[in-house]
């Protein structure tokens, strides 16, 4: 698809209605939680119409940004369009019916209601809960089915846009590599989920090795079926924890990892980027994207502070006052640059050359 001004009225026209009907989701949701289990409505903070307007004026630069990037090629013009729609319709009821569940368990604080057959032992501790009230936390295919869907309504229809904003630094990051062939690059996506920044990846790297590496098993299986029924190159999928990846020394020449640092304690944050450090070939680019923080969007503050009291997010508060750039830097990265996007932060680091004497 060229970029035309049709096509971006097309790209305007979809975002719109993407946030309209996250909006009504959201509104009808609250009002049939209100309705039916107002015990379990909770306490959030009043968001001033300042804050709306700020929310609605960094939506819609996002969006200009995300249109921009497809016009000057940093990936095609038909991802902006690109999404599951009819898979997305057909789950779409199964949200509906996964509510009450969710208020039950929010209501019991209970955030240990994980299948019956989940084996405790291959899976750290703090992994094991129901991270936003989720039905099985990321532990079934039921979970994995509705994940990308909710993530969508959550965002009022951005997260893809959001996790476009990696596209760029990567491809700056592996201009390093710019004289081999681009088969010959090789990206991990970490805690890749149901795979939808590989998607983005895939459409903007057609030629690169990519992995994507998660510790669950049914999230896998699903990014399995979207990443691998076309033609495309094939992607690799590997359960494994992030804390340990399964990769040699200095492989790999780009790592992505998006929305898992806001869902990690502390020591395991460092963990990861320690090894995602270790996996890079020196030169090598890693581009992060997660929550925004205190520091950078003080604006936001009672929305990020709302976001923590609506979901179980337990390490989210921790998380938005870390110092991700000391913590980059302790794993090894050196050019470490850091931008926001409506509700997202990018970094994105190299591992150093080593020095020559
Ligand atoms: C909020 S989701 C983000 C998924 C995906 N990156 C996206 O863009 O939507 C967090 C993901 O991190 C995974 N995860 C959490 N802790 C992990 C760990 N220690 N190692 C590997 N994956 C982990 C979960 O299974 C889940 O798929």
């Amino acid at each position: 698809m060229a970029s035309t001004p049709l096509s971006k009225l097309a790209y305007q026209t979809l975002q719109q209605g993407k946030t309209i009907a996250g909006l009504a989701h959201k509104e009808l949701s609250t009002k049939l939680m209100e309705l039916m289990a107002p015990e379990t409505v909770p306490k959030t903070e009043p968001v001033s119409s300042e804050l709306l307007d700020e929310l609605r004026r960094s939506m819609s630069a996002l969006q200009e940004r995300d249109w921009q990037d497809a016009e000057e090629g940093v990936y095609p013009v038909d991802l902006l369009f690109k999404a599951p729609w009819l898979d997305w319709a057909s789950r779409y009821p199964l949200v509906w019916l996964d509510l009450p569940s969710t208020w039950d368990r929010r209501r019991d604080r209970n955030v240990r209601d994980l299948p019956d057959e989940t084996e405790a032992s291959i899976y750290p501790d703090y992994y094991l809960q129901n991270f936003h009230h989720q039905t099985d936390g990321y532990l079934s295919d039921h979970s994995a089915a509705l994940y990308d869907l909710q993530v969508e309504i959550l965002f009022n229809g951005t997260a893809d846009a959001m996790r476009r904003r990696l596209l760029a630094p990567l491809k700056r990051g592996l201009r390093h590599f710019s004289d081999r062939s681009p088969s010959a690059l090789r990206v991990l996506d970490v805690a890749t989920g149901t795979g939808r920044m590989l998607q983005q990846i895939q459409r903007t790297l057609p030629h690169a090795e990519l992995i994507g590496a998660d510790l669950s098993a049914a999230y896998l299986r699903q990014a399995n079926r979207w990443l691998n029924d076309s033609n495309d190159h094939l992607v690799q999928l590997v359960r494994s924890n992030a804390e340990q990846l399964p990769f040699k020394d200095h492989g790999l020449q780009a790592v992505t990892c998006v929305f898992l640092l806001h869902e990690l304690p502390g020591d395991a944050r460092q963990n990861v980027l320690n090894e995602c450090c270790r996996v890079l070939e020196p030169g090598g680019v890693l581009v992060l994207a997660d929550s925004v923080q205190l520091a950078d969007s003080p604006q936001f503050d009672t929305a990020l502070d709302n976001f923590r009291k609506v979901f179980h997010e337990p390490y989210y508060r921790d998380y938005i006052s870390d110092d991700i750039e000391t913590r980059l830097s302790d794993a090894g990265f050196d050019g470490i640059h850091a931008e926001s996007h409506f509700m997202t932060r990018i970094w994105s680091a190299k591992k150093p050359l080593p020095i020559e004497v």
